[in-house]
């Protein structure tokens, strides 16, 4: 795993081990299953570390220039043969790839939240995508024991597409009181048989990135129900971000992840 960021990095290591070993206790995992595995596990600050790797799955922040830099410097690193994954919710894998050095060698691959526990991986190949790259990468969500699907390159695949503006019609519920945000998870999860609430899942996926995917949807589609909710602005305004800062639409005794 690689992050910019040392503390992240931390995060994301504490946060491996508390779920892994929260699995074994609850006889998911086989004794002995988390250790072995997080021996296995890598952090690095160093993009020169990721040389060695046959695919790489990029995941920064949800930014057409951010991920250029980071695939023209990962371009310079790793061999002919690596293969360019973006984790993208909203952004074209077509824009990603033009500006990776290798379209042809590049496909989106997105996971579904929380990552540890969903299966689906939307797949979706970029116009210049080769079919070798797309079955190789196909193969790989396979081995991982996913779910692969296959989409075209459009605003928010198959997931997003829906989810975009159901989440945010579940926000402007709690935005003209209709109801707490608690009733409205349990009416969604009670009727629908959702694992969890909309209002639980954005604030897994934290409202930072839920603006930013609005944003990138309404943008491409001008639906207007994917235009972002002025109440997820104060929420960033307020550092109500969700999960991770331990407040969102619901209050967390402590920050760790689902699942965790
Ligand atoms: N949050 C979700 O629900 C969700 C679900 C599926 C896909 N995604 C996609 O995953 C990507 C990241 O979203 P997120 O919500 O995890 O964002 P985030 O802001 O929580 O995390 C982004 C991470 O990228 C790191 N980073 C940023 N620039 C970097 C760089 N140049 N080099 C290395 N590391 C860098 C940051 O330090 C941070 O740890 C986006 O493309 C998003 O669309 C998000």
């Amino acid at each position: 795993m690689f992050d910019a960021r040392q503390d992240a990095l931390d995060r994301a290591r504490d946060q491996t081990e508390a779920f892994l070993k929260k699995s074994e206790e609850r006889g998911k995992l086989p004794q002995g299953a988390a250790a072995e595995a997080l021996a296995r596990w890598q952090g690095t600050s160093e993009l020169a570390t990721l040389a060695q790797c046959d695919i790489v799955i990029e995941a920064v922040f949800e930014d057409l220039t951010v991920k250029h830099q980071l695939f023209q410097a990962l371009d310079r690193v790793c061999p002919e043969r690596t293969i360019f994954a973006s984790n993208t919710s909203t952004i074209s894998i077509t824009e990603i790839a033009g500006g990776s050095g290798r379209p042809d060698r590049f496909v989106g691959m997105h996971f579904c939240l929380p990552a540890q526990l969903m299966k689906l991986i939307e797949m979706s190949p970029g116009l210049a995508t080769s079919d070798g790259t797309f079955q190789r990468a196909w193969a790989f969500a396979e081995a991982m024991g996913q779910k692969p699907v296959a989409t075209q390159d459009t605003p928010g695949f198959i997931l997003n597409y829906f989810l975009i503006p159901f989440n945010n019609d579940a926000i402007r519920l709690v935005e003209q009181g209709v109801a707490e945000p608690a009733d409205i998870d349990l009416a969604i999860k009670t009727a629908l048989g959702y694992p969890m609430g909309p209002l639980e899942l954005l604030d897994l996926v934290g409202m930072d990135t839920q603006k930013l995917l609005c944003e990138a949807m309404h943008g491409l589609t001008h639906e207007p129900r994917a235009a972002c909710p002025p109440l997820v602005r104060r929420m960033i305004a307020a550092n109500r971000l969700g999960k991770k800062t331990g407040e969102g639409f619901h209050v967390y005794g402590d920050t760790k992840m689902f699942g965790a």
